[in-house]
């Protein structure tokens, strides 16, 4: 299978980047976010999440971000749903795409979510109903897919299991979620390989945590097995606060940088990405997350 020529970035910073944020990031300042991200070419941008706000305080403002985003033409703004009540409120917010989430690992999925694999994935069912009858998009997340912080080992067969799940219930892509970063892309490719036998490869995406720094290597050897979409957050922000151990996602502007110089067009402007990525971590108070934000700036 060959490199594509083209890769889709699903920008998760305003969501997965932010929910990590033990300080409260003022609604206006998470709404720019959005609109810078959009101004970059990005094509798609995880906006927010309407999970509980008792489990996530951070994101207790999702509609009045949804609200005050200046919605671009093209650019597409899932955002993420644990339950109907959380797809009713999306709903109510004017939310035509949204993103459900279960894991590979059991123990992690009781502390994410307060249920089992199977009891997520029969919350689930309503959201799909409902969503096919609104024409609503639905995204897939399966998390701990090379590793628990609970569990530790995570077998490959359920993995590819649940994705499938995710897959045959209705999400149109299914994101393969390394949400403690503790993968190395042996790992990262066999457990591609093993869910693209049962899922089409069209319909998965990778969402690599850089923990140990191995997000990138991983993303190459996925792209290198045919994946065509990509997670990442700018700055490399993110973290799931119900994974222990777990930190940044990969930095978007290392994804792009890399992906530019392998000749694999984004419609990215690394640039733009840069400078975004940078008041970002101003904002936060803190150094940027990218390396090729640094070296960016300072060359
Ligand atoms: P629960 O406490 O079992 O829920 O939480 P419940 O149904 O018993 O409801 C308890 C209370 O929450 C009730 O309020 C509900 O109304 C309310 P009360 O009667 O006590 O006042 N509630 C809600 N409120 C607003 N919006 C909602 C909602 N649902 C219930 N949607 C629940 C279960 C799933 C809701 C909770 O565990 C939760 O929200 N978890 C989300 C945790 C989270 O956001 N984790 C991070 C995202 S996943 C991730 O980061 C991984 C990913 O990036 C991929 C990767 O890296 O692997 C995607
Ligand atoms: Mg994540």
């Amino acid at each position: 299978m060959g490199v594509a020529g083209q890769v889709r970035i699903v920008e998760v910073g305003p969501r997965d980047g932010l929910q990590n944020e033990s300080a409260i990031v003022p609604t206006a300042t998470k709404v720019e976010l959005v609109d810078r991200l959009s101004a970059t070419g990005l094509q798609a941008i995880e906006a927010t999440s309407f999970v509980s706000p008792k489990w996530v305080p951070q994101l207790a403002d999702a509609a009045e971000v949804y609200a005050g985003i200046a919605r671009r033409p093209g650019v597409r703004y899932p955002v993420l749903v644990p339950n109907l009540q959380g797809y009713e409120r999306a709903r109510a917010a004017g939310v035509d795409e949204v993103a459900v989430f279960t894991a590979a690992s059991d123990a992690f999925n009781r502390r994410n979510t307060n249920a089992g694999i199977e009891e997520s994935l029969q919350r689930f069912a309503p959201v799909f109903e409902r969503a096919q009858a609104d024409g609503v998009r639905v995204r897939g997340y399966v998390s701990t897919v090379l590793g628990c912080p609970y569990q530790g080992e995570v077998p490959l067969a359920e993995v590819v299991r649940v994705a499938r799940a995710l897959h045959a219930m209705g999400c149109y892509e299914v994101s393969l979620g390394d949400t403690i970063g503790v993968g190395t892309p042996g790992a990262a490719r066999a457990m591609l390989r093993a869910v693209a036998a049962e899922v089409p490869l069209s319909a998965l995406a990778v969402h690599f945590h850089d923990t140990y720094g191995q997000a990138l290597a991983n993303v190459l050897a996925c792209l290198e097995d045919g994946v065509a979409v990509v997670d990442a957050a700018v700055s490399g922000t993110g973290g799931c606060p119900y994974a222990r151990g777990a930190s940044g996602n990969l930095a978007t502007e290392d994804l792009v940088y890399m992906l530019h110089g392998m000749g694999i067009a984004t419609g990215v402007d690394l640039d733009a990405l840069v400078e975004t990525g940078n008041w970002l971590a101003g904002v936060l108070g803190r150094d940027t997350g990218s390396k090729v934000a640094r070296a960016w700036t300072a060359r």
